[in-house]
């Protein structure tokens, strides 16, 4: 098999990250197409990623330039896979228009806004026969993948809970960057925006099915959006577990932390750093390793909060098509922490638990 053939639908903000990604791989997978409804930022993509290829001294064709991804479906570039990196409220739809035009699909998070929508990509995705892959690329992260040995291998015994921590600031201007943000329709509020990342960790360390969740959500600080800016989610697993999540976007005067604590009998692991990417606790009572030499091993520094996850992201997603398999996060693991989010929403309209179906 040849490279794979990649096209970016949405060059806004994360595009970058995809770029990246994709010169890291290029022996692999190659830009040939961009997208967006604003032609420069298509073209500044296409742009950026010749650049940053010739940066390592690699010549490449430049990319073919669209505005409209319905056109890109019908052109006769040949294309394995699109990204999908639009506003959050049209992944569904362009999701649905690429699967079913057999193209395997990495869409962003989150990776829909309702659960109808999300059962719908997984199941065009399956009848298509391609594979989806939703960018939750913090569980990629080192630290983060640390854990989920020693959960897989039982050091802690009993995981009885976990929290998820996401203290951040965002002001009127990041919501004033781009109209969709903090609208019901095209976003959510940070517990869907930002936080996300952190409750997908912490369902899957907890493990399992859920069965009752609780929410409560307010908007404090951000009069000018529509959903929430701060957001409490109690979640209640089959297995007796319970998960905490605190997300907020109000945080005087800026960022504090991002953290995932996890309790279990025999351990406790607390991950932070700004985006989950340093081990700040770690205590174990079978004493195979300690703290420095987990941080020596897993410890590293990042430029910003999306982090550097997105590349072994593609590394799983090339390899998942190679290899006819499952991505990590393919729909069904991606749906599960939207799904959370909805359930959250819903418990705080009608003020009550409520079982998650
Ligand atoms: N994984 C992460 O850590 C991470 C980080 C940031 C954003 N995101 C997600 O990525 C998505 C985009 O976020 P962003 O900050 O880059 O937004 P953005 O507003 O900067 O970019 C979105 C781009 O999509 C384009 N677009 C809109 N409709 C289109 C269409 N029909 N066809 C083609 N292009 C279209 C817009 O013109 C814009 O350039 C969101 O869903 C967001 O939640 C993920």
């Amino acid at each position: 098999m040849g490279k794979l053939k990649f096209a970016i639908v949405g060059c806004g903000r994360i595009a970058y990250k995809h770029v990246e990604a994709l010169v890291h791989h290029h022996l692999q997978a190659e830009l040939v197409a961009t997208c967006d409804v604003v032609l420069e930022q298509a073209a500044s993509k296409a742009q950026q990623y010749v650049d940053k290829m010739q940066e390592q001294s690699l010549g490449v064709a430049m990319p073919q330039v669209y505005t409209d991804y319905g056109q890109l479906l019908q052109s006769n570039v040949a294309i394995d896979v699109i990204v999908i990196a639009t506003e959050s409220g049209k992944h569904a739809d362009i999701s649905m228009a690429c699967l079913t035009a057999k193209k395997h699909v990495i869409v962003e998070k989150p990776m829909a806004l309702s659960t109808q929508d999300a059962d719908d990509m997984i199941l065009c995705a399956q009848e298509n026969d391609v594979k989806l892959c939703v960018s939750h690329q913090n569980r990629f992260n080192l630290p983060i993948k640390k854990l989920r040995q020693a959960v897989e291998s039982g050091r802690f015994g009993r995981i009885f809970a976990g929290n998820a921590r996401i203290l951040w600031n965002r002001n009127e201007n990041y919501y004033t960057q781009a109209p969709w943000r903090g609208t019901y329709a095209q976003d959510g509020g940070c517990l869907m925006n930002q936080c996300i990342h952190n409750i997908d960790l912490l369902q899957w360390m907890l493990g399992g099915e859920i069965t009752k969740v609780q929410g409560m959500v307010a908007n404090y600080l951000h009069p000018y959006i529509e959903a929430e800016d701060y957001g409490s989610i109690q979640l209640q697993f089959k297995n007796g577990a319970i998960g905490n999540v605190e997300g907020t976007v109000c945080v005087y005067p800026q960022n504090l932390e991002e953290t995932l604590t996890i309790l279990g009998e025999k351990g406790t692991v607390v991950i932070g750093g700004p985006a989950l990417n340093k081990v700040v606790v770690w205590q174990f009572a079978d004493e195979q390793d300690n703290l420095a030499q987990i941080q020596a091993e897993c410890n590293h520094d990042i430029d910003n909060v999306y982090g550097w996850g997105h590349t072994p992201l593609y590394a799983d997603m090339i390899d998942s098509i190679r290899c006819n398999r499952h991505p990590l996060i393919d729909g069904v693991e991606g749906k599960k922490s939207m799904s959370i989010i909805l359930h959250a929403y819903l418990a705080n309209r009608l003020q009550q638990t409520v079982d998650f179906t």
